[in-house]
């Protein structure tokens, strides 16, 4: 017998997809789900946004891979528009994800560190992707599992917890990598002193101060990055998911002087940053500017916030503009996801108690007040029904 077409990598749901619109999504029986998950954080400026159709079709049209040997102008457009948006600093390397945005940023922490300091001191619960790179630098060693050895020179310390990761620093600390917002482990702000204390470590020690705002960037926390909306900046930075609106594209951005460590020859990617990725996201930073999602984000994300708290089954609502967590009072998260589907909400449990938040940031705020209300009536029913996480046939989407 043949085996199956596609490895068993995700439990899939039962729903197959075959058409979207800004925040809704729709079955092959024509049935509409409002989706809170924009697959991952990553359809920000919409399902089948027009704009960024267009741009597609029409740099497909005209030119499509060079390879990067060779300069285009969407390309060249993008990294001017990334550089605007940090405040005016950051070169920019493309890649096609979120896990090569932080394999470059680990390389160039590395480089910086000229060999004698190569540590890499990141935060237990992280996540920073699968390659064997950010896999190691993931903080949660259930992952891990039947893929040692990973590469040398991981440190994990508690997220939150300054005085551990200053007790980490010596002189083979090559960089402080976090996220600014844990995403994947339920949305768990960095608290201002942590961030500020990480600043001022990397300040002490001259290394990098790298945050993935893989998930937290493009306007998802109301900002253009997280790290303008907790106040603290980085070194070097990396983006993804929502960067190009579903299109594969990732950047690690960094500031000098790490922005000039790489030389010609030491690091390099045949796809990153063609013409069609990048035309799709200079269309996600137009859409984002006229449109003034990040106004909107941050508004929208209170009144979203604000309705969740609402529910008795909540216990806590957190996160920052249209990135939330919700906490809630039984574990029942997972089956609360599997009922929301079918009763046409698109959700994600990142734990058994917690659901994670992630819509497009174009919703309405009618959708947000539907979306609320439905999933009372899910957390209800799943509540006097027992559910119980184990017997879910959702799992955690990575
Ligand atoms: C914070 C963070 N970093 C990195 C990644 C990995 O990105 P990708 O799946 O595009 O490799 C993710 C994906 O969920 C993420 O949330």
């Amino acid at each position: 017998m043949s085996s199956s077409p596609l490895m068993n990598t995700y439990k899939r749901a039962s729903v197959d997809f075959v058409r979207g619109e800004g925040e809704f999504l729709y079955d092959a029986n024509g049935r509409r789900y409002i989706d809170l998950l924009s697959g991952i954080a990553v359809v920000s400026v919409g399902h089948a946004n027009a704009r960024v159709a267009q741009a597609i079709s029409e740099q497909a049209s005209r030119l499509v891979h060079v390879s990067n040997l060779f300069g285009t102008i969407p390309m060249k457009r993008l990294a001017q528009r990334l550089q605007a948006s940090t405040g005016g600093w950051g070169s920019v390397f493309f890649c096609n994800s979120g896990a090569e945005a932080n394999e470059c940023a680990i390389k160039l922490a590395r480089k910086a560190g000229g060999g004698k300091r190569y540590k890499i001191l990141a935060s237990e619960g992280g996540f920073h992707g699968r390659t064997l790179g950010t896999l190691a630098a993931t903080g949660q060693p259930e992952k891990w599992r039947g893929f040692e050895p990973l590469p040398e020179g991981f440190v994990h310390r508690p997220y939150n917890d300054l005085e551990a990761f200053t007790a980490a620093i010596d002189d083979s600390v090559a960089a402080i990598f976090v996220e600014p917002i844990q995403g994947e482990r339920g949305v768990i702000p960095g608290t201002p002193q942590f961030l500020r204390g990480l600043r001022e470590l990397c300040d002490r020690a001259k290394i990098p101060l790298i945050f993935d705002e893989v998930q937290t960037g493009v306007a998802r926390t109301g900002s253009w990055w997280a790290f303008q909306t907790l106040g603290v900046k980085p070194d070097i930075m990396t983006s993804a998911k929502g960067i190009a609106n579903g299109l594969p594209l990732g950047a690690c951005i960094a500031d000098e002087p790490y922005a000039s460590v790489f030389k010609p020859g030491d690091h390099g990617t045949t796809f990153g940053g063609g013409p069609v990725v990048c035309a799709a996201a200079l269309a996600v930073f137009d859409e984002i500017e006229e449109r003034g999602l990040l106004a909107e984000a941050a508004r929208k994300g209170e009144i979203f916030a604000d309705l969740l708290r609402s529910l008795d089954s909540v216990q806590e609502v957190r996160g920052a503009g249209l990135m939330r967590g919700v906490v809630l009072r039984q574990p029942i998260a997972f089956g609360v996801v599997s009922a929301g589907l079918e009763r046409g909400l698109v959700l994600n449990a990142t734990s058994d108690n917690v659901l994670r938040m992630v819509p497009p940031l174009v919703i309405s705020e009618d959708s947000l007040a539907e979306a609320v209300g439905t999933l009372q009536g899910v957390i209800a029913d799943v509540a006097s029904k027992g559910i119980s996480p184990q017997s879910s046939p959702s799992a955690p989407a990575w």
